[in-house]
Order: C-alpha cells, then sequence, then structure tokens
C-alpha cells in the first residue's frame, strides 16, 4: 500500500514508518529536520504549519504513486501549563500544529482518496482528546479538535469508500515530553500550586509509559484491516478505565476522581 505519515523524525511516527515499510508497504514520511533515515521510507521535509509544503509533500507522493491508501496523522507537540497563564500566541500554535496541520493535509489527500474511490485516515488523538486534562488544556482542545473534525468527516467521506479511524493513545515514552513546551512564568506556579505536582506527575507518567513500538503495531493491524473501529484507545488498562469512567459517571464524581488523579 502506498502510505503517507506525517512526523516521522522520532517517537510513534518513527516506530510506524519503520513497522509499516518492514512490512513492504510504500512509505513516505515528512519531517522538518534531518534524521537518520530508516530503511525503506522516503522522506519529505515538510513543516505542517505551513499549507504549501503540506500541499507539496501530498503532490509528491502523488506524482511519484499516482495514488495515496493510507493517511496517518501524527505530527503534534504539547503546550503545558495553567490556562490562564498560556498566551494566545500558545494557544494559536498549538491549534495550528495539531489541528490545522491535520486539516491542511486532508485538505489535499482528500480529492485523491474520492477520486480513488478509497482509502484509509487515521488520525492520532489522545486520550487528552477524550476528556479536558489540567495544565494541558490547549493540548486537550486541539485534540478534541480532532475527534470532532474526524467524527464529521467520517459520515461525509463514507459514501466514497473512505474510512476514517482515530487513535487516542494514553501515556508513551517518545520525545514527546521534552519537547513540551510548558509556562515557566514563576507567576504561574504561584498562582496555581498544583502545577508543578501535576507537571512533574504527568511528566513521570509519560517517560515510564508504553513503547512507541506497541503503537506502530496497532497501527499497521489499523491498516491491514478491511474493517476497521472508528477508534481505538491504546493504553494501560488504568487509562482505557478512566474513559469508561467518564462515560458512565456523573461529571461531578469524574471530575473529583481526575482532581485526585492530578494531585489539584
Ligand atoms: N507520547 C505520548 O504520550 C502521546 C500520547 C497521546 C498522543 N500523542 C500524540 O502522538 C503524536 C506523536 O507524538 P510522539 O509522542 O511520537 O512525540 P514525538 O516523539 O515528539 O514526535 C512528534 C513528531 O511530530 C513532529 N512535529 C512536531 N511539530 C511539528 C511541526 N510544526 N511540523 C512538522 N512536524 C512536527 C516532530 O518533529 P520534530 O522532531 O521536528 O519536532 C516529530 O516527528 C502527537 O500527535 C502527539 O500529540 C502522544
Amino acid at each position: 500500500m502506498i502510505i503517507l505519515i506525517t512526523g516521522v523524525s522520532s517517537g510513534f511516527g518513527r516506530a510506524t514508518a519503520q513497522k509499516l515499510a518492514a512490512e513492504g508497504h510504500t512509505v513516505y514520511g515528512t519531517c522538518r529536520r534531518n534524521v537518520e533515515p530508516l530503511p525503506g521510507v522516503k522522506y519529505i521535509k515538510a513543516e505542517v504549519t505551513s499549507e504549501e509544503d503540506c500541499r507539496a509533500a501530498v503532490q509528491t507522493v502523488l506524482d511519484e504513486q499516482g495514488r495515496i491508501d493510507v493517511f496517518i496523522n501524527n505530527a503534534g507537540m504539547g503546550i503545558g501549563g495553567p490556562l490562564e497563564f498560556s498566551t494566545i500566541e500558545q494557544a494559536r500554535r498549538q491549534m495550528d500544529v495539531n489541528w490545522l496541520g491535520m486539516v491542511q493535509f486532508l485538505h489535499y489527500v482528500l480529492p485523491a482518496m474520492r477520486a480513488q474511490k478509497s482509502g484509509k485516515i487515521i488520525c492520532i488523538s489522545s486520550i487528552g482528546g477524550l476528556m479536558g486534562l489540567p495544565f494541558q488544556g490547549l493540548y486537550s482542545a486541539s485534540k478534541f479538535a480532532i475527534e470532532g473534525y474526524c467524527e464529521a468527516l467520517r459520515l461525509e467521506v463514507k459514501q466514497h469508500g473512505i474510512k476514517v479511524v482515530v487513535v487516542e493513545p494514553g501515556d508513551f515514552a517518545t520525545s514527546f515530553t521534552a519537547s513540551r513546551d510548558s509556562v515557566s512564568d514563576a507567576a504561574a506556579y504561584e498562582a496555581y500550586p498544583a502545577y508543578e505536582r501535576s507537571l512533574k506527575s504527568i511528566e513521570h507518567d509519560e517517560t515510564t509509559g508504553l513503547k512507541p513500538d506497541v503503537l506502530a503495531a496497532r497501527i499497521s493491524k489499523i491498516v491491514r484491516c478491511r474493517n476497521p473501529r472508528q477508534s481505538y484507545i491504546v493504553s494501560t488498562l488504568e487509562q482505557r478505565l478512566s474513559v469508561f469512567l467518564k462515560a458512565i459517571l456523573p461529571g461531578r464524581w469524574f471530575s473529583a476522581i481526575l482532581a485526585s488523579y492530578y494531585k489539584l
């Protein structure tokens, strides 16, 4: 299959590109910096906030292969901190990278898939896209945006043979933690004393989290599956349980559980 995946310089993107290429697929991966190349992966330079880069990346695959069977929207980053102290520029950047980047790619991928009358779109959301996480509010908002967009898109494109799958990972050990842009204002720590201990606990959960190969294996299964589910949570049992609890508990009870977990 002809596969285009964004953000293959590290973490999920790198592990997934490696696995899919090893399985014999033709894999194109976008990245914005030079990385040690993976065998079988064709690299395309793209900054996902640049519409021109997104257009050109899609066009490169179409020019060389004439089709895109699977598009995996993976590139993303996190901005942490109390929402009151997060800047408007940070809010804009969080949405630009995590949500608008995906929208820009899909704007150019969708016409090709519609013409083919087939295609699979796999978007990496997060458990943070299913519940608003304290001190990760901008990040959660960007992943909720992915969830809402994909829910609508799935209904629109089904008639054209295009499937839309959302993957919600829990905590994984990748470069995501080190790349997080966190509010570091002393005033933010003073006004929200829980911020520091929450951030430490978030970082601990991530750095001791699952390995990206686990997610890559799941994505490989989704790529092969003729009739994939609409969404897949890939996480520890505890994190899957939290999604279940949110669905069944009164909002106030679930908020109390989250507040206790994040040491608020
Ligand atoms: N790790 C977790 O616990 C976790 C949990 C749930 C969801 N996720 C999601 O999984 C996805 C992959 O993250 P990861 O954990 O694998 O983190 P990662 O190792 O930091 O990988 C992120 C990838 O996205 C790329 N990227 C970031 N900003 C970009 C931009 N403006 N333009 C182009 N590429 C950009 C990075 O490129 P550079 O190397 O150039 O920065 C890198 O290739 C993200 O969408 C993230 O939100 C991660």
